[in-house]
Formats: C-alpha cells, sequence, structure tokens
C-alpha cells in the first residue's frame, strides 16, 4: 500500500538557500541572518536586496536598487484602466492579482530569459505592487490617486500614497518590520505554487500571478484579514471566553493560530507583538491590546496552539489605517520578495516539479454500446501520459 503524504506534509522536495525555517529552536534565518535581527537593524529594500543577492547590499548596492525602485514607482495607465474597470466588490487580492496580469502581458520584453532580466522584472513588481494596492483601498473610499513621493523610502512612500499623509516614524517602523517579516518563509504554499509554475519553464508573472491565488486562501494569507473580523465580532476582551465557547463547540477553526511547521509558537510572533505595542501606545488603543492578549492567552490555554503571524499583524495593520480587506495584498506587497526569489532560484536549477498519485476511482469500465477496434482496445496507454 502506497503511504499517502498529505498536504505533502513533512515532505522534503528540494535545497533552498534562501531562508531556514525551524521549529525545533523556534528561528527563521534570510540566507543565514536571523530575521528578528534583520527587523532591528535593516531598511525592507535592504532585506529585498539580501533576499534576491544572498549578501547584504553595500550603500552603494543599496542606493542603486533603491533609485531603480522610484523608477517604478508610479501606478501604470492600463493598470490603472484595468483596476477601474473592476467593480468595487471585487476583492483587493483579485486585483491585485489582475494588476500582476496586465504588468506582466505588457512588458515588451517578457520573451527575455536570462537571471538578469527575471532580477529587473522583480524589483519592478516591487516597486509597482504599493501603488496598486494603495489606489485600490483609496477608490473603495471615494478617494483619488496619490502619486509616489521620491523623497521618501520604500514603507514610507507606501503609507503616504495610501492615506495621503505621511505618517508618523513610529508607524513606518512598525510597518518596516512587518514587510520584512512577511517577505519570505520557504516552501510556503504560495512559494511552492510559484515553484511548481516556475517548474513548467512557464513566466516570472504568471508564477507571481498563481502564487497570489493561493495565498488568498483563508488557510495561508487570507488569515489577516480573518484575524480582523474575529477581532471585530468580539468585540471586547470580557466577551472573549464566551465567544471561544461557541466558536470551539461549533468546531470552528480561530484564524491567526496554529501553523503548518511551528507547533511551539511562530518565531515571528513576539517582534510582530513588539511593533503592535508601540503602535497601541502611539494610537492610544489599550482595548485593542487587551482583546489580543485575552484572546490569545485563552486559546493557548484551552487547545496548546499558538498564534502565527497573522495574529499580531492584523490589528497593527488596522491600527495603521489599512481596511481590512487590504492586509492580504499587503502580504503580497512584501512576500513578492521571497516569491520572486524562490522562482529565480527554481529556475537556476529546474527540475518539473510533477507528483504522483493513487487512483481510487472506480475500475476500468466501459461506455454502453461502444466497440472499440481491435488494436485501441488492446492498447496499453501509460497512466500518466499527455498531462
Ligand atoms: N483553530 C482551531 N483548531 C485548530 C487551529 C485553529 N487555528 N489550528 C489547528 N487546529 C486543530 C485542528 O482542528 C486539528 O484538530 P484535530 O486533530 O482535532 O482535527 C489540529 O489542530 C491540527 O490542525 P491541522 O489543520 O490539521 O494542522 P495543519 O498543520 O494542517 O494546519 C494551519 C496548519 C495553519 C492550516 C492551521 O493551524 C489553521 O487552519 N490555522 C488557522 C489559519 C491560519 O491562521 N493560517 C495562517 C497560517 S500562517
Amino acid at each position: 500500500m502506497t503511504e499517502i503524504k498529505k498536504g505533502l506534509a513533512g515532505v522534503v522536495v528540494d535545497y533552498t538557500a534562501i531562508s531556514k525555517v525551524n521549529p525545533e529552536t523556534n528561528s527563521l534565518l534570510y540566507r543565514g541572518y536571523p530575521v528578528q535581527e534583520l527587523a532591528a537593524t535593516q531598511s525592507f529594500e535592504s532585506v529585498a536586496y539580501l533576499l534576491w543577492n544572498g549578501e547584504l547590499p553595500t550603500p552603494e548596492q543599496l542606493a542603486a536598487l533603491r533609485a531603480r525602485e522610484r523608477q517604478c514607482r508610479a501606478l501604470l495607465p492600463n493598470v490603472r484602466v484595468a483596476i477601474d474597470l473592476l467593480p468595487l466588490t471585487a476583492h483587493p487580492m483579485d486585483v491585485v492579482r489582475t494588476a500582476v496580469s496586465v504588468i506582466g502581458a505588457s512588458d515588451p520584453k517578457v520573451a527575455e530569459d536570462s537571471p538578469e532580466a527575471d532580477l529587473d522584472r522583480s524589483i519592478r513588481l516591487f516597486a509597482a505592487l504599493p501603488a496598486v494596492v494603495a489606489y485600490d483601498q483609496r477608490r473603495r473610499r471615494g478617494h483619488d490617486l496619490v502619486e509616489p513621493r521620491d523623497d521618501l523610502d520604500y514603507a514610507a512612500n507606501f503609507l503616504w500614497m495610501t492615506l495621503g499623509e505621511e505618517a508618523a516614524p513610529l508607524v513606518v517602523d512598525a510597518f518596516t518590520v512587518s514587510l520584512i517579516l512577511y517577505a519570505e518563509h520557504s516552501f510556503n504554499a504560495s512559494t511552492f505554487t510559484a515553484r511548481v509554475i516556475t517548474s513548467t519553464l512557464s513566466d516570472l508573472y504568471s508564477a507571481v500571478v498563481g502564487a497570489i491565488g493561493a495565498l488568498k486562501g483563508a488557510l495561508h494569507g487570507g488569515a489577516n484579514e480573518a484575524v480582523m473580523h474575529i477581532l471585530d465580532e468580539i468585540g471586547s476582551a470580557e466577551n472573549v471566553v464566551p465567544w471561544l465557547d461557541r466558536a470551539l463547540a461549533e468546531k470552528q477553526k480561530v484564524m491567526g493560530f496554529g501553523h503548518r511547521v511551528y507547533k511551539h509558537g511562530d518565531s515571528r510572533v513576539p517582534t510582530m507583538r513588539a511593533a503592535l505595542v508601540e503602535l497601541v501606545e502611539h494610537y492610544d488603543r489599550p482595548d485593542l491590546l487587551a482583546l489580543y492578549d485575552a484572546l490569545e492567552t485563552e486559546f493557548v490555554a484551552r487547545k496548546g496552539i499558538y498564534p502565527n503571524l497573522d495574529y499580531p499583524s492584523g490589528p497593527a495593520y488596522h491600527l495603521m489605517g489599512f481596511d481590512t480587506e487590504t492586509f492580504t495584498p499587503l502580504f503580497v506587497a512584501a512576500r513578492i520578495v521571497g516569491w520572486t526569489a524562490h522562482i529565480r532560484e527554481q529556475r537556476a536549477s529546474n527540475a518539473l516539479i510533477r507528483p504522483l498519485s493513487e487512483y481510487n476511482g472506480p475500475a476500468e469500465r466501459h461506455v454502453a454500446g461502444y466497440e472499440a477496434d481491435d488494436a485501441s482496445a488492446t492498447a496499453e496507454r501509460p497512466e500518466e501520459a499527455g498531462d
């Protein structure tokens, strides 16, 4: 009997030099550096450079990346037209997915196949996504597009384009921390999706579009949005116990808790919770932190399942001024770095990703009235041919 590894749990499918998730030591390394150290010391642009190139940038390399990023920040006119064609009821993840398709279809050099061309595409997508996410939130609120500002770094400009005002340095710092923590996490579902698509020799944009589709699901990136809906529903700390009684009685999954790899806590949570605490003080919202802590304490006590990164990032994004539906697109804007690093790594050492399955459908049978000629009736057709 073939052993089925449902959900590929525990299956190691390839090497990667981009990041290492170690659930035993509760650590996450980007190219060897603990992510907490990077979050405490680096800009998001530096971390992007590290993930793409393997080393932290020199000042000159960082300046060159920043200059290229600034060149590609503005919302392209055809991307704006495409977004405007979508109804306001469309989920922002569908808007981002569509925008990446339009950007890819408009790349005049899409057929150029080289690591350098893919790196430049990665930088251009990294630079273009904030305008897409920001514009979509603004149009939903009935507000106009805000043009990018060349004097602001990536994170500060992202907040500027979304909110139309300069964010306080503390808010920019908290946002930067979240982007760094979300940037990469080895062979998660969306990254694996991107690698599967790349393995067929499809293009970088198609791989990113597929990854966005995978990230949208509530068991993956959609959880940060779901966390905020739960916190809104509970309302305040004193409602946690009755809410949880009901949720667990109904066998509901509580979003923002649990992880496929980390079973003793997510290594990114303490850093993001510290950023959330700063935001709570800045915006004077101790009630939100009390609710956050009460749900965590009660859920961990009852289930022994710990929060993942989406748990603190949801309320943090809420305080920063993002709409709840915009949270998962923020995850896209950060994870574009990890996805594109993996796409380039997959391309550099490619093998078509194509697992097998164990058939458990009906035994061979025949359509009534069909009379096969002798040759086709007896011809052995390989099970997997013609994929
Ligand atoms: N709320 C309630 N129960 C949970 C839970 C949660 N958030 N996460 C796991 N469990 C329970 C499951 O119901 C299951 O219980 P059972 O054995 O009695 O059926 C058990 O813990 C194992 O969970 P399972 O979903 O099989 O583990 P997994 O490794 O496949 O799942 C997740 C990992 C992330 C999919 C899962 O923890 C989850 O759905 N979490 C909520 C969504 C989320 O926050 N996603 C973001 C991940 S970064």
